[in-house]
């Protein structure tokens, strides 16, 4: 497509209701023209974590709102979009359904073409919204729901190294949180109490380091955790930092670990790309330490570090009107009758790893 395009975008795949509107030039260059996200934390905070029923329910009481703020900031009438982007999945089933109904409903109510964008392409294309970067990539995303290395080849074409077999990161860090008895969401609670704490106090364990592959798992390292909470008895604010600052230093290692395996099978699929990009998107990305452990790789490893900022890290709708652009430009777009899907993995080749479940890689 050789005209510049104008997409919204629509996110309501787990607790964020989110609507955006960009552009996209002629030549590819991405811009913003509005990026509204409403977080619903407070409604699942008492919860200690995210309740599919109350997400629903708070994304059809405030998408249509939150549509008619981000086209009004974008300054353009329906009339001028080109498509009506939203996720499809994967997410939680209720809160896809609302977002990618609403979509439809433009859709009809416009003529416009609907694209149904898979949530992790948000994420994996939004580096090519704020600067020019070439395929083939290395994708690192860790959020509360997904933690895994793709590499990407192209728009809808992903190759995946690794994934996690059991939790997510962002979800260990709210459940090492929720062990002791910080709030909810973890991953910044644990961040700031790690800070006064001995990250070589508790010896807990690496998980999968060493090993030859991308794989990440979390599950040990939180039991670990629970038993030295346990052992504990009643904590001290010097014990709860403590706790945080191995946590935290036991995950590093172990990113830094699969990190240098990731490049290692990158370089192996690609050896043409002198230096290749490392994109870090999801919550996670946020987290200092993490972030130094990645500036060091990219040093180390020669790639060009890509670290999105928060608000395009986590979950948002610009990210979705980018990939649906990026389709578009490709041709790519669904008709009225496309499903939302729970699950729905990038790589449609992959094979599923040890301890996904019967239902398929949850994350
Ligand atoms: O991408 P995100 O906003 O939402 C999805 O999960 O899709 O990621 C949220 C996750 C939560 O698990 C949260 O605890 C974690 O990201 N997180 C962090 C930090 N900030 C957010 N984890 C570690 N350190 C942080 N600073
Ligand atoms: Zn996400």
């Amino acid at each position: 497509m050789t005209r510049a395009t104008h997409i919204l975008g629509i996110e309501t795949s787990c607790d964020e209701t989110a609507a955006a509107v960009i552009r996209r030039g002629a030549d590819g260059e991405g811009a913003i023209l509005s990026n509204v996200v409403l977080s619903q934390l407070k409604d699942h905070a008492p919860y200690g974590g995210v309740v599919p029923e109350i997400a629903a329910r708070a994304h059809v009481n405030h998408l249509d709102r939150l549509i008619a703020q981000a086209m009004r900031e974008a300054g353009l009438s329906y009339d001028e979009l080109d498509g009506i982007a939203a996720t499809a999945g994967p997410g939680l089933l209720g809160g896809v359904i609302v977002g990618l109904t609403m979509a439809k409903a433009i859709a009809l109510a416009t003529g416009k073409p609907l694209i149904a964008v898979n949530h992790l392409e948000g994420h994996a294309l939004t580096a090519r919204l704020l600067q020019k970067v070439d395929f083939p990539y290395l994708l690192l995303l860790i959020s509360g729901g997904h933690t895994q290395f793709q590499i990407v080849e192209g728009v809808g074409t992903y190759h995946r190294l690794g994934t996690t077999i059991d939790d997510a990161l962002g979800e260990a860090f709210d459940k090492v949180a929720k062990l002791l008895g910080l709030g909810y969401p973890g991953g910044p609670q644990v961040e700031a109490r790690a800070r006064q704490g001995d990250p070589a106090r508790f010896d807990f364990p690496r998980p999968l380091k060493g090993r030859k592959d991308c794989n990440f798992s979390f599950s040990g390292l939180k039991t670990a955790v629970r038993e030295v909470v346990t052992g504990l008895g009643t904590l001290t604010d010097q014990d709860v930092a403590d706790v945080c600052a191995s946590f935290e230093a036991a995950v590093a290692e172990t990113m830094a670990d699969r990190l240098r395996m990731a490049v290692h099978l990158f370089r192996a699929s690609h050896p043409e790309v002198q230096r290749p990009a490392l994109i870090v998107a999801g919550g996670v990305a946020a987290n200092r330490k993490l972030k130094d452990v990645f500036e060091q790789a990219a040093a180390l490893h020669g790639l060009s570090l890509i670290v999105p900022p928060p608000r395009l890290c986590t979950d948002n709708a610009a990210m979705i009107a980018w990939a649906g652009a990026e389709r578009l430009a490709l041709g790519l777009t669904d008709d009225l009758g496309v499903a939302a899907r729970a699950r729905w993995p990038l790589d449609q080749a992959q094979a599923p790893v040890y301890g996904s479940g019967k239902l398929g890689a949850k994350a």
